[in-house]
């Protein structure tokens, strides 16, 4: 068969992911050049980032320093072996990551996105269990609309439908907690919703089900992301560290979207004052730029795999490009980036403004709810009858002519911008939605 004579600029040969493939290569949006909290499309356009690419552009695009770091490790050294051997800057990112956490949150872990960081997460707590003599533990906890990546593990303990259905049946001995959000008492919440913590008890009633002896772990994302920004209810984090100590249950808290400054604290873990036994990082750790992801594990957990002969491997898992040399210096770099810039302090000044900014959309046409924390904000849309996710897509195709970049999610619309923006951009971002919102009713 001869293969089908190709045009060089042929948008069919890349399937994309999470993307209606038919829909963008029918009126493509292509990004072509990035630099501080503007992107340039294809047609010459500065469109303004509300999204932080995708929660990830944490200090904005093209920061001199981090471009530069880059380019002198690819000529200064290419890679080094992950696997018994190791180089110097992903010891010194190691020690840089760890002295962002609280408590003893001390022991690093590289993989290269947030889903690995999910899946090597889940398997540490495994193994941990079983280390410490708790074998029957293999039980893992997520929860309803949670959102852990797209690896087997990771749509396992997640918690949204068409990430899991068409994947067969994941791991098995997974079991959900119910999800926190409560529109008909929390709508239009400031920062975090006053009702649902007893929700946190669902982990109590799935320990009288199962037994605690049968549950390794648990995972939440502290703000869930990607299903349409759910910030926790007051008390519901610490509830369910307490109820995880009570029963001898690892804590994870996927923190894939939430470090790195994005709620005006480096990491979840302080501004919700609760220490996990685990946490995932990814995204914001190299700004975007050189994908990366790591696990921090406490020290007991660490310490449980330091036992038998000192030449035996500890922990039989990794990946080839664990701690990449170019993801290190972009990591390095980036931490100078935020703390010289001190962008998680200009993230956590800013929120108020944000927040204000955000619920003044409240009474537009279609919104049912507004929800936000630090530099994250979401509006719900209403959805159209018998088309759901079609409103919110519609306003973010109108945006992107106009020079904002939004994401949806169903009918929610969902904002986390550069944490280096100031109020103009936040004036922007929301006037223009306004604008919008207006024109779609
Ligand atoms: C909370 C959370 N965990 C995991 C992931 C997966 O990260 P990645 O796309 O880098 O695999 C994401 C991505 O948005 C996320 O929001």
């Amino acid at each position: 068969m001869t293969a089908a004579v190709r045009v060089p600029n042929d948008l069919e040969p890349f399937w994309m992911p999470f993307t209606a493939n038919r829909q963008f290569k029918s009126r493509p949006r292509l990004l072509v050049g990035a630099k501080g909290m503007n992107y340039t499309s294809h047609d010459g356009r500065q469109i303004l980032d509300g999204t932080a690419g995708l929660w990830c552009c944490n200090a904005g695009h093209g920061h001199p320093k981090i471009v530069g770091a880059i380019q002198a490790q690819a000529a200064e050294m290419d890679y080094a072996p992950a696997f018994q051997m190791g180089h110097p800057k992903a010891f010194e990112l190691a020690a840089r990551i760890a002295a962002l956490f609280p408590g003893d949150l001390n022991r690093v872990f590289y993989t290269n996105s947030g889903s690995e960081s999910v899946d090597t997460a889940l398997k540490i707590a495994l193994a941990y269990q079983r280390t410490i003599g708790q074998g029957t533990r293999t039980r893992l906890i997520g929860r309803e609309r949670g959102y852990h990546g797209v690896n087997f593990g990771g749509i396992s303990v997640g918690g949204i439908p068409s990430n899991r259905k068409f994947f067969g049946t994941g791991l098995g001995g997974v079991d959900h907690l119910r999800h926190t959000h409560l529109p008909e008492k929390n709508a239009f919440s400031r920062g975090e919703p006053r009702y649902g913590a007893e929700l946190a008890d669902d982990l109590e009633r799935l320990v009288a089900l199962h037994d605690a002896s049968t549950i390794a772990a648990v995972i939440v994302e502290p703000v869930a992301g990607s299903t349409g920004v759910l910030v926790p209810p007051q008390g519901y984090l610490k509830r369910l560290r307490a109820i995880c100590d009570r029963h001898g249950i690892v804590m994870i808290m996927d923190e894939v979207i939430t470090g790195f400054g994005r709620l005006g604290t480096a990491f979840a873990v302080e501004k919700f004052d609760v220490l996990p036994d685990i946490v995932t990082l990814a995204k914001g750790v190299t700004s975007g730029t050189v994908p990366m992801g790591a696990v921090v594990a406490r020290q007991h957990i660490y310490d449980a795999f330091m036992t038998g002969p000192d030449h035996a491997i500890e922990l039989f898992h990794g990946y080839t490009y664990s701690g990449h040399p170019l993801a290190c210096a972009a990591a390095l770099a980036t931490l100078d980036v935020y703390q010289g810039e001190g962008l998680f302090q200009n993230a956590s000044a800013l929120s108020p403004y944000w927040e204000d900014a955000a619920h003044s959309l409240k009474g537009l046409p279609h919104v049912v709810d507004i929800r936000n924390l630090g530099l994250v904000a979401a509006i719900e849309l209403e959805p159209i009858a018998g088309q759901p996710a079609k409103r919110a897509f519609e306003v973010f195709l109108r945006a992107y002519d106009i020079g904002l970049l939004l994401r949806t999610t169903g009918d929610i619309i969902a904002l986390s911008p550069p944490l280096c923006l100031t109020k103009t951009h936040i004036d922007q971002i929301f006037g223009t939605l306004a604008d919008l919102l207006k024109a779609a009713a």
